[in-house]
Protein backbone atom coordinates (compact mmCIF):
# COMPACT_ATOMS: atom_id res chain seq x y z
CA UNK A 1 0.00 0.00 0.00
CA UNK A 2 1.29 3.34 -1.01
CA UNK A 3 2.58 5.32 1.88
CA UNK A 4 1.83 9.08 0.54
CA UNK A 5 0.41 12.42 1.78
CA UNK A 6 -0.93 15.43 -0.81
CA UNK A 7 -0.42 18.84 0.23
CA UNK A 8 -2.28 21.64 -1.96
CA UNK A 9 -2.50 25.13 -1.49
CA UNK A 10 -5.20 26.15 -3.53
CA UNK A 11 -4.95 29.73 -3.35
CA UNK A 12 -1.29 28.77 -5.22
CA UNK A 13 -3.04 26.11 -8.09
CA UNK A 14 0.11 24.31 -5.97
CA UNK A 15 0.32 20.21 -5.14
CA UNK A 16 3.02 18.93 -3.76
CA UNK A 17 3.68 14.99 -3.27
CA UNK A 18 7.40 14.46 -2.13
CA UNK A 19 7.36 14.19 1.40
CA UNK A 20 10.28 16.15 2.57
CA UNK A 21 8.63 19.05 0.76
CA UNK A 22 5.37 18.26 2.91
CA UNK A 23 6.91 18.00 6.08
CA UNK A 24 8.99 20.73 5.60
CA UNK A 25 5.80 22.58 4.72
CA UNK A 26 3.82 22.29 7.47
CA UNK A 27 6.73 22.22 10.24
CA UNK A 28 6.39 26.25 8.90
CA UNK A 29 3.14 26.37 9.73
CA UNK A 30 4.06 24.95 13.20
CA UNK A 31 2.21 21.70 12.58
CA UNK A 32 4.45 17.87 12.84
CA UNK A 33 3.97 15.32 10.05
CA UNK A 34 5.90 12.14 10.29
CA UNK A 35 5.60 8.27 8.88
CA UNK A 36 5.01 5.84 10.52
CA UNK A 37 5.32 1.97 10.21
CA UNK A 38 4.26 -0.81 12.21
CA UNK A 39 6.29 -3.32 14.15
CA UNK A 40 4.38 -6.10 12.50
CA UNK A 41 2.16 -6.09 9.56
CA UNK A 42 -1.65 -5.32 11.44
CA UNK A 43 -4.40 -6.70 8.64
CA UNK A 44 -8.21 -4.86 8.35
CA UNK A 45 -9.15 -7.03 10.83
CA UNK A 46 -6.78 -6.61 13.45
CA UNK A 47 -8.15 -4.87 17.18
CA UNK A 48 -7.62 -2.21 18.24
CA UNK A 49 -5.34 -3.61 20.81
CA UNK A 50 -3.21 -4.74 18.30
CA UNK A 51 -2.94 -1.79 16.42
CA UNK A 52 -2.35 0.37 19.83
CA UNK A 53 0.59 -2.45 19.86
CA UNK A 54 1.56 -2.42 15.97
CA UNK A 55 2.67 1.17 16.97
CA UNK A 56 3.71 1.23 20.49
CA UNK A 57 6.84 2.72 20.00
CA UNK A 58 6.48 5.98 17.73
CA UNK A 59 3.11 6.26 20.56
CA UNK A 60 5.17 6.30 23.45
CA UNK A 61 8.07 8.34 21.70
CA UNK A 62 5.74 11.19 20.72
CA UNK A 63 3.56 10.81 24.25
CA UNK A 64 7.44 11.40 26.21
CA UNK A 65 7.95 14.44 23.50
CA UNK A 66 4.71 16.13 23.45
CA UNK A 67 3.62 15.40 26.85
CA UNK A 68 0.33 12.92 25.77
CA UNK A 69 -0.82 10.98 28.44
CA UNK A 70 -3.38 8.50 26.20
CA UNK A 71 -4.14 6.88 23.10
CA UNK A 72 -6.93 5.10 21.29
CA UNK A 73 -8.72 4.04 18.13
CA UNK A 74 -11.33 5.47 16.35
CA UNK A 75 -12.93 3.94 13.87
CA UNK A 76 -15.42 5.22 10.90
CA UNK A 77 -16.81 3.99 8.21
CA UNK A 78 -20.60 4.32 6.68
CA UNK A 79 -21.76 1.69 9.18
CA UNK A 80 -20.59 4.14 11.75
CA UNK A 81 -23.60 5.27 13.97
CA UNK A 82 -24.39 8.74 12.88
CA UNK A 83 -21.42 9.11 10.85
CA UNK A 84 -22.79 12.07 8.91
CA UNK A 85 -23.86 13.96 12.16
CA UNK A 86 -20.76 13.02 13.59
CA UNK A 87 -18.44 14.40 10.18
CA UNK A 88 -20.68 17.62 10.57
CA UNK A 89 -19.07 18.44 13.91
CA UNK A 90 -15.63 19.16 12.27
CA UNK A 91 -16.25 19.98 9.08
CA UNK A 92 -16.65 23.96 9.57
CA UNK A 93 -13.40 26.03 10.63
CA UNK A 94 -12.80 25.58 14.56
CA UNK A 95 -9.95 25.26 16.68
CA UNK A 96 -8.93 23.21 20.26
CA UNK A 97 -7.37 23.98 23.33
CA UNK A 98 -5.20 21.18 22.86
CA UNK A 99 -3.45 19.51 19.89
CA UNK A 100 -5.41 17.39 17.70
CA UNK A 101 -3.04 14.42 17.05
CA UNK A 102 -3.88 11.70 14.63
CA UNK A 103 -2.06 9.03 13.11
CA UNK A 104 -3.74 7.05 9.73
CA UNK A 105 -3.74 3.67 10.32
CA UNK A 106 -6.40 2.92 7.01
CA UNK A 107 -8.33 4.98 5.01
CA UNK A 108 -7.93 8.22 4.07
CA UNK A 109 -9.31 12.26 5.18
CA UNK A 110 -8.64 15.49 4.70
CA UNK A 111 -7.08 18.29 7.33
CA UNK A 112 -7.85 21.54 5.76
CA UNK A 113 -5.31 24.17 8.03
CA UNK A 114 -6.02 27.76 7.82
CA UNK A 115 -2.88 29.66 8.87
CA UNK A 116 -3.79 32.89 8.78
CA UNK A 117 -0.84 34.51 7.24
CA UNK A 118 -0.76 32.12 4.63
CA UNK A 119 -3.19 30.25 2.04
CA UNK A 120 -5.21 27.20 3.12
CA UNK A 121 -3.86 24.19 3.08
CA UNK A 122 -5.65 20.83 2.47
CA UNK A 123 -3.61 17.91 4.03
CA UNK A 124 -4.54 14.24 2.65
CA UNK A 125 -3.49 11.75 5.32
CA UNK A 126 -3.71 8.36 4.34
CA UNK A 127 -2.41 4.83 6.27
CA UNK A 128 1.47 5.61 7.74
CA UNK A 129 0.78 9.53 8.36
CA UNK A 130 0.96 10.96 11.27
CA UNK A 131 -0.60 14.75 11.88
CA UNK A 132 -0.05 16.91 14.63
CA UNK A 133 -2.51 19.68 14.75
CA UNK A 134 -1.28 22.05 17.52
CA UNK A 135 -3.74 23.67 19.86
CA UNK A 136 -5.83 27.04 18.37
CA UNK A 137 -4.99 26.58 14.78
CA UNK A 138 -8.22 26.92 12.48
CA UNK A 139 -8.64 23.60 11.38
CA UNK A 140 -11.09 21.50 9.86
CA UNK A 141 -11.65 17.96 8.63
CA UNK A 142 -13.66 15.68 6.03
CA UNK A 143 -13.45 12.14 4.83
CA UNK A 144 -12.75 10.84 1.33
CA UNK A 145 -15.25 9.43 -1.03
CA UNK A 146 -14.95 6.00 0.44
CA UNK A 147 -15.92 7.42 3.92
CA UNK A 148 -13.52 5.37 5.81
CA UNK A 149 -10.70 5.72 8.63
CA UNK A 150 -9.23 3.89 11.03
CA UNK A 151 -7.26 6.93 13.47
CA UNK A 152 -5.12 6.21 16.55
CA UNK A 153 -5.76 9.86 18.27
CA UNK A 154 -3.28 10.64 21.31
CA UNK A 155 -4.02 13.00 24.02
CA UNK A 156 -4.06 14.67 27.19
CA UNK A 157 -7.42 15.21 28.37
CA UNK A 158 -10.33 14.05 26.01
CA UNK A 159 -12.25 17.37 26.52
CA UNK A 160 -8.85 19.18 24.81
CA UNK A 161 -10.68 18.46 21.19
CA UNK A 162 -14.13 20.11 21.58
CA UNK A 163 -14.62 22.64 18.44
CA UNK A 164 -14.80 25.98 18.94
CA UNK A 165 -16.27 27.43 15.76
CA UNK A 166 -14.77 30.69 14.27
CA UNK A 167 -17.85 31.07 11.83
CA UNK A 168 -15.74 32.15 9.32
CA UNK A 169 -17.54 29.80 6.67
CA UNK A 170 -13.58 29.41 5.03
CA UNK A 171 -14.64 25.93 4.34
CA UNK A 172 -16.93 26.89 1.65
CA UNK A 173 -14.31 29.20 0.20
CA UNK A 174 -11.76 26.52 -0.25
CA UNK A 175 -13.92 22.86 0.05
CA UNK A 176 -12.06 19.71 0.46
CA UNK A 177 -13.11 17.63 -2.60
CA UNK A 178 -13.42 13.70 -1.50
CA UNK A 179 -11.38 11.61 -3.31
CA UNK A 180 -8.77 14.72 -3.99
CA UNK A 181 -7.59 17.47 -2.60
FE1 LIG B 1 -10.46 19.42 14.94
Amino acid sequence: MPVMAILSIPAREQTVTDTVTIQQYLYSLGLAYEQWHPATPIGAEASNDAVLQAYDADIKRLQQERGYVAADVVNLSPATHDLEALLAKFDKEHTHNDDEVRFTVAGRGIFSINPGSTPVVHVLVEAGDLLVVPAQTRHWFTLCEERRICTIRLFKDATGWTPHYTNSALEQQYPAKGGDV
